[in-house]
């Protein structure tokens, strides 16, 4: 695993979505709760990125065309999607969120 330092946890919106890039790739940061998850940046369905959509209940809708991924497991929920979106590894220190790109 390769952890990189993406963000102050204190920056990102609560029950919200913020974008990041972290070594030249886009990834949207969600923060649930408590908890902090990471998809890949961009729909997998045409070039949307996720940190314009919506978050609710444990789903981010794309701001393109509001088809939904489970942020969780980001498996895609409905039509247009037919590919899931990849997920990242998180850990957050010291009030700082790492992500693993692997
Ligand atoms: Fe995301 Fe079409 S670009 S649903």
């Amino acid at each position: 695993m390769t952890w990189h330092a993406a963000i102050s946890l204190e920056l990102l919106r609560p029950d919200g979505v913020t974008g990041v890039e972290i070594e030249g790739v886009p990834v949207a940061l969600y923060k649930l709760g408590e908890q902090v998850y990471a998809t890949h940046g961009i729909c997998t369905h045409a070039l949307a990125f996720l940190a314009d959509g919506f978050v609710e209940d444990g789903k981010i809708e794309c701001p393109l065309h509001q088809g939904l991924f489970d942020i969780r497991s980001g498996k895609a929920l409905c039509t247009p999607l037919t590919e899931d979106i990849k997920t990242y590894a998180v850990k957050v220190e010291d009030g700082t969120v790492f992500v693993d790109l692997d």
